[in-house]
């Protein structure tokens, strides 16, 4: 049994959450510990798509303005962030700024779209119509079935294996401790009612001490023991269903994320395309199923005949981090020295950056982020109780097993 001095931050999740906030803590000179459950980027990070797609996935109500305000900036800081992490490392993170194409395949989704145009426009979005042989022009891949497009040139893509592979690399050669196959069964606190933080024991009964304990580990923060009343996130595993397939000929079908009902389609720079994804409230089962499958290949097929000729390489099933309002929970809570950073539901890629920009302020004790406020993990301490699915306006499908998402086309957002 390891007996170590306290670390000065402890980060419970090896996922891009995690690694992208060790990487920046250790980078501002604190000591810093990475506790992975399994193998660092090889859950919900690995089958990430990995859209940067603020604009095509505006969401409808309050909670989607918040995670608009989150997208935005998060996306901003993207290339600076590829460019620093790839600079460290010598490691690509696969960064495309090709934009997005949102499609729409019959005249109720083409009206849908024009609506949604409307709405993206009063928000001051950058978004273009497109009429048909406009799509095709910038896509020849598309099919003559595209009644209209929207195009949301800023929206880009990364590759999160990429970019996993990438944090590792710059986390270890700073001096994290990148711990895999540490899963953590509690937290412990000092202090009765005014509660603090003093580390985690691990599953085999390990004690991990130390001075900050962050809780970035997707789906898997709920379950954590040890959180006092008032002190817990309600965090629900969403499952998502994505088939990785490769073009023979090689890179070229598409340049662009495409997004329609039912899914997306991401293109990779060397003839790998990433096809997702379902939108599953089927609590921690991982089993890939023909329906889900089936579902995404017909709708990309419909949209773009191409993807028949596309090889499998991999169905991939992850768990999506869901809060009630799936908005993050980031920042303090209660409990002294422990720090939510959770609940990124379909935005973990798109929102690492920014997380960890948000999340060293708060271990460093930096002015508030005004972000902050809207990811307040207090949020939920009224309310908490066991997970449950969004009670507002769903956002896609969830609720729906086995139906694959809807429209990344944001069909239902509204302001
Ligand atoms: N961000 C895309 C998804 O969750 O499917």
């Amino acid at each position: 049994m390891r007996e170590e001095r306290p670390t000065d931050v402890l980060v419970v999740g090896g996922g891009i959450i995690g690694l992208s906030i060790a990487w920046r803590a250790r980078q501002a000179g604190l000591s810093v510990t990475v506790l992975e459950r399994d193998v660092a980027g090889g859950a919900t990070s690995r089958v990430a798509a990995g859209m940067l797609a603020p604009v095509a996935e505006v969401e409808f109500g309050e909670s989607g303005r918040r995670q608009l305000e989150l997208g935005l900036r998060g996306a901003s800081m993207w290339p600076a962030f590829a460019a620093e992490l790839e600079t460290a490392t010598g490691v690509s993170v696969g960064l495309l700024q090709t934009g997005t194409l949102v499609l729409a395949h019959d005249e109720d989704e083409a009206r849908e779209l024009e609506r949604q145009l409307e709405v993206r426009q009063s928000l001051g979005l950058t978004v273009r119509r497109l009429r048909p042989s406009a799509a095709r022009e910038r896509e020849p891949a598309l099919a003559p079935a595209v009644r209209l497009a929207l195009e949301a040139p800023d929206d880009h893509s990364v590759d999160p294996r990429m970019v996993c592979a990438a944090l590792m690399r710059a986390c270890v050669s700073a001096g994290v401790d990148v711990r895999a196959r540490a899963p953590v069964a509690r937290v412990e606190l000092a202090g009765g009612e005014c509660a603090r933080a003093t580390g985690v024991t691990l599953e085999h009964g390990e004690h991990v001490p130390a001075e900050q304990v962050v809780l970035a580990a997707g789906p898997w923060s709920g379950g954590i023991e040890g959180m006092p009343e008032g002190a817990g996130v309600p965090v629900r595993p969403v499952k998502g269903q994505t088939v990785r397939l490769r073009d023979p000929a090689g890179p070229g079908l598409l340049q662009r994320v495409v997004r329609f009902h039912g899914g997306y389609l991401v293109p990779r720079e060397d003839g790998a395309y990433v096809l997702g994804a379902t939108v599953e409230e089927r609590g921690f089962e991982l089993a890939p199923t023909a329906g889900g499958v089936y579902e995404l290949l017909r709708d990309a097929h419909e949209l773009v005949p191409g993807v028949s000729e596309l090889q499998i390489e991999e169905l991939s099933v992850g768990l999506r981090p869901g809060t009630p309002d799936n908005a993050p929970a980031i920042g303090r809570c209660p409990v002294q020295g422990l720090i939510w950073a959770t609940g990124h539901y379909r935005n973990g890629i798109l929102l690492a950056p920014l997380t960890a920009e948000l999340v060293l302020g708060v271990l460093t004790g930096g002015e508030a982020d005004p972000l902050l406020a809207a990811c307040s993990p207090e949020r939920f301490s009224a309310s908490a109780g066991p997970p449950t699915a969004p009670t507002g306006p769903p956002p896609s499908t969830a609720g729906e097993p086995s139906k694959p998402a809807e429209p990344a086309t944001a069909a239902k957002a509204v302001p």
